[in-house]
């Protein structure tokens, strides 16, 4: 009995990827190294914000976006979506000849990683619908490639970066956190609040970044009122020092009744901590009504990272 030859797997017309957004709840940063960069303890978590990155074949690599937003996004290859691709295509000798769409809903005012998000986003969606085959691994070095931030927004969940924040562990989440994102008008340069950070941080002597135990252990047992006590950011004075106005975002948050506030990464989005689903949308609210920021966003975490839809 001859046996049929197998069916070659078909070329997808195009991909969609699901990308989230992510917080710090702990931003350890330590003195700038001779590279220009910093050493990190960065305990990344993914929140239920998420941007669309869907791929097709075209005659060549064109960016396009829709969203609320979406006029603040580059559509040049300065978009860390087209980077991905040029470096994928570039390792495999292919033509990066792909329409990258991106549906945005991640706020783009900075300290979410939505750029990263898009990056990782394109990254995964070009390895499928070029069949490229990429494992793991080399998706995740061509993230780290791309920036500090990417890696994780391919893993999603909840991870400690270390290095410059490319070198991830998993890290276990063990409940549903609620998140309000206080979303401020335009944005702040990472390099600038790096640069600021150095700048506090003159003549003193940095310490070693490392990860706090509490923080981990509130974490894995998936409490909020823990994590709360342990938020930090070590940007957060650098942040506030360029946009002072961030400290009434985080009082008009607290007042509302987070548990707890504080400047997402670099900023300039400050992030709540708050008990509950309820809580979380009347936070939004207030804030909202607060004048103090553009607009509010409530979100879950942990989220899944990088997802084929
Ligand atoms: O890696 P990424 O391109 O996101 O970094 C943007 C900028 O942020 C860097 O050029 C650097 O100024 C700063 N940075 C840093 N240390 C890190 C990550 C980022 O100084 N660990």
């Amino acid at each position: 009995m001859s046996v049929p030859a197998p069916v070659p797997a078909a070329t997808p017309a195009a991909v969609t990827v699901r990308v989230p957004a992510k917080v710090n709840v702990q931003l350890a940063v330590g003195a700038a190294r001779p590279d220009g960069f910093h050493d990190l303890a960065n305990v990344f978590l993914a929140v239920g914000l998420y941007d669309e990155v869907t791929v097709t074949e075209s005659d060549e690599l064109r960016i396009t976006c829709s969203g609320p937003d979406a006029g603040q996004v580059p559509l040049d290859r300065t978009n860390l979506a087209a980077r991905a691709a040029l470096a994928l295509a570039g390792r495999r000798g292919i033509d990066p000849a792909v329409h990258i769409h991106i549906a945005k809903d991640i706020p783009v005012a900075g300290g979410m990683a939505g750029g990263s998000a898009d990056g990782a986003g394109a990254l995964l969606a070009c390895d499928r619908l070029w069949q490229a085959g990429a494992s793991r691994a080399e998706l995740l070095s061509i993230c780290a490639e791309l920036g500090s931030d990417v890696p994780f927004s391919l893993v999603g969940g909840a991870a400690l970066g270390t290095g410059r924040g490319e070198q991830l562990r998993t890290l276990e989440a063990g409940g549903t956190f609620h998140w309000v994102f206080a979303v401020a008008d335009g944005g702040l340069s990472t390099p600038a609040v790096y640069g600021e950070f150095d700048r506090l941080n003159e003549g003193v002597r940095v310490p070693e970044p490392t990860a706090s135990e509490a923080l981990l252990a509130a974490l894995a047992k998936g409490d909020a009122e823990a994590l709360a006590a342990t938020l930090a950011n070590d940007l957060q004075p650098a942040a506030l020092s360029l946009r002072p106005s961030l400290r009434d975002t985080l009082e008009a948050g607290r007042a509302a009744g987070a548990l707890a506030g504080l400047v997402s990464g670099s900023g300039p989005t400050t992030a709540f901590l708050v008990g509950d689903g309820d809580t979380a949308e009347k936070v939004a609210q207030a804030l909202t009504a607060s004048g103090t920021c553009r607009t509010a966003r409530a979100a879950v975490a942990p989220a899944l990272g990088a997802t084929v839809v």
